[in-house]
C-alpha cells in the first residue's frame, strides 16, 4: 500500500500547495490514513514545511495519523451525552483497552474517535462500534460490549 504514496503525490502539480487539501484526501482515501512518509513526501512535491502539512491535516477531523484499527469505536461527547457521562465512557476506554481519541490499539483491535453527536441524543450515552449504536451506555456495558469484538 505504502507504494502507492509517491504516485498518488506524482498526480499533482509539483509545488502548487493549493492541491495540499486533495492530496490528503487521496492519500487518506487509498491508505485509510495520512502515515509519516506521506507527509514527508507531501512537503517536498508541494514545497512546504512538514509542520505545514501536518498542521493542515491536524484541523479537519476527517484525516488520521494512525492506521485504523479492526473496529472503530465512535464515543459521543455531544451535549447531551456529556451531561449523561460519556467522559466517564472515554476514561474507561482509556483503563480498559489504553486508547485515547485518534489513537489505536497496539494490538490493531481498536480505533478510537470521539464526535459531537451521533444523532440520537434522547438515548444518551451512546457510543458507535463500526455500524452499531449502543445507547445508554455505562462503564460496565461498554466493557462487555467491547469483549464482542476481536
Ligand atoms: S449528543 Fe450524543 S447523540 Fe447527540
Amino acid at each position: 500500500m505504502a507504494g502507492s504514496i509517491p504516485l498518488i503525490i506524482e498526480k499533482y502539480e509539483p509545488r502548487d500547495k493549493g492541491n495540499l487539501i486533495q492530496i490528503l484526501q487521496d492519500v487518506q482515501r487509498t491508505e485509510g490514513y495520512i502515515p509519516r512518509e506521506a507527509v514527508e513526501k507531501i512537503s517536498s512535491h508541494l514545497w512546504i514545511s512538514k509542520s505545514e502539512v501536518f498542521g493542515v491535516a491536524s484541523f479537519y477531523s476527517q484525516f488520521k495519523f494512525n492506521p485504523p484499527g479492526r473496529h472503530s469505536i465512535k464515543i459521543c461527547l455531544g451535549t447531551a451525552c456529556h451531561v449523561q457521562g460519556g467522559d466517564f465512557l472515554l476514561n474507561a476506554l482509556k483503563s480498559v483497552i489504553d486508547i485515547s481519541p485518534n489513537e489505536t490499539t497496539e494490538d490493531g483491535r481498536f480505533d478510537l474517535d470521539r464526535v459531537a453527536c451521533l444523532g440520537c441524543c434522547a438515548l444518551a450515552p451512546v457510543v458507535m462500534i463500526d455500524e452499531t449504536i449502543y445507547s445508554n451506555m455505562s462503564v460496565i456495558k461498554l466493557k462487555e460490549t467491547l469483549n464482542q469484538y476481536e
